[in-house]
């Protein structure tokens, strides 16, 4: 067994090659992997499971995953949907790969396609937490595993949980507009501030407005960050499918209603990179004042690190999805190799990450056992990490592109 502890930022290649030479340590326990399935059978006719750093272990042998993505109208899905697809692949397993424009239905309909075409296991990103029952409840009777892969999926037939800390994405937005504005030295300076959440179907969505407003709320309650337009809770300022177009029209209102006066706005909290598009786009627009206006986001998409470039965004949090794929494919062949799934996976997957019980529920009190990856402030100064991970490259006009 390889172990080596890497960081969330690094190169793709490096870290494929270190997982595909991986096993198990205990193949024959299973203690807390999911229900039997068919694809168990076919793994352990494969062979020796503990047969160290073959790349077709028994965990891939002819096994076929599917791999359900919410939508390819924002750009980090798409990533998600290659990296995943790509790198089941290199580790000898079959795959089907759906989107499903972000409408529920279809979602529910992709996911049973994929069942009556006998995956083994489904990994999902789902549009909304709440409505794949139907089709949770066919995955359970099939016996066949899920991994909520980013959003957690509100449904006990979920085995496992993937995705990064969510809670930790809005607090270290908080924690750069504190210290950006250094509001701990603000005195009696005011700093006024509007807020952008996510989509509410979209179960990350609140975890990443809580995480902000938990930190930024001793500066809010002291008035020193005051919300002019006094749209605070997460009911207000949620955007419908994390749309652009939405987050775009309701800046403009606030701008109008609330700053066209010459009321100075400071800073806008965004939860993501699709709606810190629209509010920029907004202020470029529509702000009347001449001041930069400080504006967060999340994912890194190719638009936002250009608008980062040029000073129209401050910073993203980056969470590195090359990784995120990489985490949950270790997972699938653990499981399928009936592992016993804790964190002592972790120097497996190469990855820095934590193996969290507690903070993730499908349904009252039934935790989620879940994979929680390490994400990291992205801004001007420091783009070249994103490079460094081999994922992106920098033009000659210093604009990042991901790499393919
Ligand atoms: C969240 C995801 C974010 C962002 C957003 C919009 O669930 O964790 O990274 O992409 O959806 O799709």
């Amino acid at each position: 067994m390889k172990r080596k502890l890497i960081g969330t930022l690094l190169s793709t290649a490096m870290v494929v090659s270190l997982v595909a030479g991986c096993s198990s340590d205990n193949a024959s326990e299973q203690t807390n992997a999911p229900t039997d399935t068919g694809s168990e059978t076919e793994a352990e006719a494969e062979g020796d499971a503990q047969n160290e750093d073959t790349a077709s272990d028994a965990s891939t042998g002819g096994a076929k995953i599917g791999i359900s993505m919410p939508t390819q109208s924002l750009e980090r899905w798409n990533r998600d949907g290659a990296y995943l697809d790509e790198q089941f692949r290199a580790a000898g397993f079959e795959t089907v790969l759906t989107y499903s424009d972000d409408d529920s239905g279809k979602q529910v309909n992709d996911i049973q396609n994929m069942l009556a075409d006998d995956v083994d296991l489904l990994v999902v990103a789902a549009i909304d937490g709440a409505a794949l029952n139907t089709a949770m409840n066919e995955a359970a009777e099939a016996n066949v595993p899920v991994i909520a892969y980013d959003r957690l999926i509100l449904n006990d037939a979920v085995s496992y949980y993937v995705s990064f800390d969510n809670y930790t994405v809005g607090k270290l937005q908080g924690e750069f507009i504190i210290e950006q504005l250094d509001l701990a030295n603000a005195g009696d300076k005011v700093y006024n501030m509007e807020i952008t959440a996510g989509d509410p179907a979209d179960n990350n969505a609140g975890y990443f407005y809580q995480g902000a407003i938990d930190t930024l709320k001793p500066y809010m309650d002291a008035g020193t960050l005051k919300v002019v337009s006094d749209q605070i809770d997460f009911d207000k300022v949620a955007t419908e499918q994390w749309k652009t177009d939405v987050a775009l029209e309701r800046a403009q209102n606030v701008l109008s209603s609330f700053y066209a006066d010459g009321t100075q706005l400071d800073v806008w909290l965004c939860s993501n990179d699709s709606t810190a598009l629209g509010v920029a786009q907004a202020v470029t627009s529509d702000y009347a004042g001449s001041n930069n206006v400080l504006i967060t986001g999340q994912d890194g998409d190719e638009a936002n690190l250009k608008n980062i470039v040029d000073g129209v965004q401050t910073m993203t949090v980056y969470k590195n999805v090359s990784n995120e794929s990489i985490v949950t494919i270790g997972l699938v062949k653990a499981i399928l190799s009936g592992e016993t799934i804790d964190d002592t996976l972790i120097p497996s997957f190469g990855i820095e990450c934590a193996f969290d019980t507690e903070s993730y529920e499908t349904s009252a009190g039934n935790k989620c056992p879940s994979f929680l990856l390490v994400p990291n402030v992205i801004t001007k100064d420091n783009l070249q990490d994103l490079v460094d991970t081999g994922l992106y490259t920098m033009g000659d006009d210093g604009y990042l592109s991901a790499a393919n």
